[in-house]
């Protein structure tokens, strides 16, 4: 079944007994995100919050939708316990197909049951969260999916950007400048000094939320990806106030103007490597000109931190599969990349038909040289299995030279600031580092001299492994 909307998915998330829905009343300040942390932490359902203090019956609050391998697996039409391996090379294969969208009339659309125009605007209307305290106001935007669009190309972008209620009418958030988002302003608004249209949309469906945590190439429509991988056209709808494409099935809308002569206080907000984002700092200001919304509408939440949540989750299957197809157009013999949901995208494991110095280089430069937000990258033998960590590390501890073996590279512009272990000067420079952790053979060792791993596998003749395989069941070892 190929998901519309939110609702949709949360049926199939209840059958398969990965949502919970809270009754009783909660409060949107902080106490809505402490729960969907300590869910997180026990890797525990995604959540819909029916009540919530101060506000309607009806009005709702989500979690935790792509939160775990399993409702990524249903998201994507898989059975929930498909392994991450097939995961991963069902987004692989179906990523590359481009589905156009279908144009919805607007007398259709969900998303316009009730509109909000100009001064009728207010944002406080609906049940932002605290997510967690400390933060610097109502995050209405985490779990969403922001569209703007480039006038001179008419290239499409969607992208996954934090946005906090600033005013009734007014939000502020943190695209950060490496972000297309931000490019696009860069190209063809600032210059001119012209405010640009963006859509804030919570609550579609679930696969258009996941690739808009993806770094799809510039000048290409995530959502043609997202046709791709459900296999059917996304149903979009033309806003109120600007000639922007939204999903028609969106739970929410915000429709506004980034303005390009203000800045506005924004965060500080717990972020996605598990720590709180520092300071406030200086955001981007968006003027709210319409909000569209279905009745009882549902404000999509992701309450971030420690990992597991929905974006290690999702942004380990995003970013790898990015990562393999780049690092084999920079000619890297790749056989699989894999980033742990627990290394927060810092740590990335490539594994190689071939390894050495020169192919480790090879892989450092590509990291370096692109807006790319890891800085850790283990790189195996292809006898190891990406997916096991217990393998990987064994690998990175055995043959991993600590002298010749790692490799790294420092890099100015491109960084990431949220990284926690960039100093205040160098996150303001925007200075990063990778590193490369070149745990394979030097290709150049003859065989005599490369160590035979003591393993099942490895280590015994095929004739001593096809008879234990055998005789397996007789031994009596159940394992
Ligand atoms: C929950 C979540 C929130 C995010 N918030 C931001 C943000 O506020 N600013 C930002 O630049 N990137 C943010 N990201 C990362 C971007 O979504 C990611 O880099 C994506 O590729 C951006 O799309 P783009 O490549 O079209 O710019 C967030 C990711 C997730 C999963």
């Amino acid at each position: 079944m190929v998901f519309n909307d939110h609702r949709d998915f949360f049926e199939v998330l209840e059958r398969e007994n990965e949502l919970a829905r809270v009754k009783r009343e909660v409060d949107w300040d902080g106490e809505a995100g402490a729960i969907s942390r300590k869910t997180f932490e026990h890797e525990g359902p995604a959540l819909l919050f029916e009540k919530i203090k101060d506000y309607p019956e009806g009005y709702r609050i989500s979690n935790g939708t792509s939160g775990t391998w399993s409702r990524v697996a249903l998201s994507m039409m898989l059975p929930k316990k498909t392994p991450i391996r097939k995961i991963y090379k069902e987004y692989e294969e179906r990523i590359d197909i481009k589905i156009p969208p279908r144009i919805a009339k607007k007398t259709n659309a969900p998303c316009k049951e009730n509109i909000m125009l100009g001064n009728k605007v207010d944002l406080n209307a609906f049940p932002a969260p605290i997510v967690h305290e400390g933060d610097g106001g109502r995050y209405i935007g985490t779990w969403d999916v922001v569209i703007n669009k480039d006038p001179e190309t008419n290239w499409t972008n969607w992208g996954m950007y934090r946005f906090m209620v600033h005013t009734k009418n007014w939000l502020t958030g943190w695209p950060q400048s490496t972000s297309q988002l931000a490019f696009i302003m860069k190209k063809s608004y600032l210059p001119y000094n012209k405010p640009m249209p963006i859509a804030v949309v919570l609550g579609t469906d679930p696969l258009s939320h996941i690739v808009a945590t993806a770094g799809i190439k510039t000048f290409e429509d995530e959502v043609d990806h997202v046709g791709g991988l459900r296999g059917e056209p996304v149903e979009l709808v033309k806003c109120e106030t600007s000639d922007l494409l939204v999903p028609a099935h969106a739970e929410m809308v915000i429709e506004g103007e980034l303005m390009p002569d203000k800045i506005a206080p924004d965060g500080p907000f717990g972020e996605y490597p598990g720590y709180r984002s520092g300071t406030m700092c200086a955001g981007v200001a968006v003027k709210v000109k319409a909000v569209t919304y279905r009745s009882q509408p549902i404000v999509t939440m992701v309450c971030l931190g420690t990992p597991p949540d929905d974006s290690s989750i999702a942004a380990s299957l995003t970013a790898a599969v990015a990562m393999k197809k780049g690092l084999l157009r920079h000619g890297v013999p790749v056989t699989d990349v894999y980033v742990p949901p627990e290394g927060v995208t810092h740590l990335i494991v490539i594994g190689v038909k071939k390894g050495g110095t020169e192919i480790a280089r090879k892989i450092l430069d590509y990291f370096t040289l692109r807006r790319i937000m890891t800085n850790k990258h283990i790189i195996v033998d292809a006898d190891v299995d990406v997916f096991n960590m217990g393998e990987v590390l064994h690998c990175f501890a055995t043959r991993c030279h600590p002298g010749r073996g790692i490799l790294y590279e420092w890099y100015e512009g491109r960084s990431n600031s949220l990284t926690p272990f960039y100093s205040p000067e160098e996150r303001k420079k925007l200075k990063g580092v990778s590193v490369a952790f070149d745990s394979t053979w030097p290709p150049e060792w003859e065989k005599e001299i490369v160590p035979i791993k003591a393993s099942f596998k490895s280590i015994y003749t095929k004739e001593t492994i096809d008879k234990v395989n055998k005789n397996w069941e007789s031994y009596g070892i159940k394992i």
